[in-house]
């Protein structure tokens, strides 16, 4: 594997490939973790007297309406704060703009790749055509969006067929610190598995499975997991398309699969911990419950490697913040190498103040649980 400072970029025009994918409410960014590690990268390039163009993705574009609110333009503003230097933002993807832009200025950063999804998904299926235009607009080609190293895409993956390529600096921290849950993993080996979205999980959870001892379930991949095993979760969201697989996973792994045996709900009005039996059609989980925590802090403590990915429930507001911050609480002190990876589980340690829990926090979320599960990272095939 090739980094950066393995090729020669003097003076050339080089096309950065950065994760800036971060969550923005009300115009906010919550977390700006990513952004920050991003700089070690850039400042190198603009040292070597190189003009950088900088590609990322932000959210999923499916309709035009995600256009607006996935735009990068927030992004480039804390971008320019950081760096302490004007960025020339092109709103678009393509066209004349974007082409003289990174010849005309040090720093210019590309709107959303993404936007070309609406483009017979032109990004997120590595369009050739798409590839090649990108790779045309500059001289060298930087990878250093470890958080997306899980997707072949034409921004992260098409362009290094036409240039002269390399990862970055964050990538490369990246690799080092994830290595205690890749290699020789000391066991039991137990990750802790929240947030939302299982439908990019689904698939790895299996493979997951063969590499630790124990999976705990939480957030609102939980609700998934409880319907598969014919709990009510009343008016929970959860993917009634991967209820049948994660049943089986269920079956199959029944020693190693830790589910939630109480829940933090809202009915009506009223917040309460209950049983699962309890759940009611008004009730929505929003947390897991005070014997869940219990139970998984007795697994936790047994661990010499634990992975946490996804938070326990909806920790932004405070009546559901306590799975997520007794998870927290409960590793600290423990004698175990503990790494937390995905844009919500490091979001949530920095804003409940937990860093000292955790020897590692990684920029990757599905990117790390698929390096975890199957040894390699997609992006890097040749
Ligand atoms: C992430 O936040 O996990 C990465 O930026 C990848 O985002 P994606 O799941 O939308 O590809």
């Amino acid at each position: 594997m090739k980094y950066i400072e393995d090729i020669n970029i003097d003076n050339k025009k080089v096309i950065l490939r950065l994760d800036l994918n971060v969550t923005i409410k009300d115009n906010v960014i919550m977390d700006d973790t990513k952004i920050v590690k991003a700089i070690p990268t850039i400042k190198y390039i603009l040292n070597k007297n190189c003009n950088v163009l900088i590609m990322s993705h932000l959210g999923k574009i499916k309709t035009d309406e995600d256009l607006e609110k996935n735009s990068l333009r927030i992004v480039s503003s804390r971008l320019e704060e950081l760096l302490g230097e004007k960025i020339n933002f092109i709103n678009k993807t393509r066209g004349n703009e974007l082409e003289t832009s990174i010849i005309q200025n040090r720093i210019t950063l590309m709107e959303n790749t993404r936007y070309e999804d609406l483009n017979n998904k032109a990004e997120s299926k590595c369009d050739d055509e798409l590839s090649k235009y990108w790779s045309s607009l500059g001289e060298v080609f930087i990878n250093d969006a470890f958080g997306t190293t899980h997707r072949k895409h034409a921004s992260n993956y098409g362009i290094k067929k036409y240039l002269p390529s390399a990862y970055g600096f964050l990538i490369n921290e990246e690799i080092i610190g994830l290595s205690p849950i890749i290699e020789n993993v000391e066991r039991p080996f137990v990750v802790v598995m929240g947030g939302a979205k299982v439908d990019d999980k689904v698939q790895l959870i299996s493979s997951l499975l063969d590499e630790c001892d124990y999976l705990l379930v939480g957030g609102g991949i939980a609700n998934t997991f409880l319907k598969a095993k014919g709990y009510n979760v009343g008016s929970s969201l959860y993917s009634v398309d991967y209820v049948a697989n994660i049943k089986e996973l269920v079956d199959k792994y029944n020693d190693k699969i830790w589910i939630p045996v109480d829940v933090v709900v809202k009915e009506d009005y009223e917040v309460k911990n209950i049983n699962l039996e309890e759940i009611k059609s008004n009730s929505t989980i929003y947390d897991i419950g005070k014997e869940t925590s219990d139970i998984y802090k007795e697994i936790l403590s047994k661990a010499n490697t634990i992975f946490v990915n996804g938070t326990m429930g909806l920790y932004e507001e405070a009546e559901y913040r306590n799975g997520t911050e007794s998870l927290y609480k409960n590793l600290d002190g423990l004698n175990a190498t503990i790494i937390a990876g995905g844009g919500d589980a490091v979001a949530s340690v920095k804003k409940l103040g937990y860093e000292n829990s955790f020897d590692f926090l990684s920029t990757g979320g599905g990117a790390t649980l698929e390096y975890i599960s199957d040894k390699k990272i997609s992006c890097f095939d040749e």
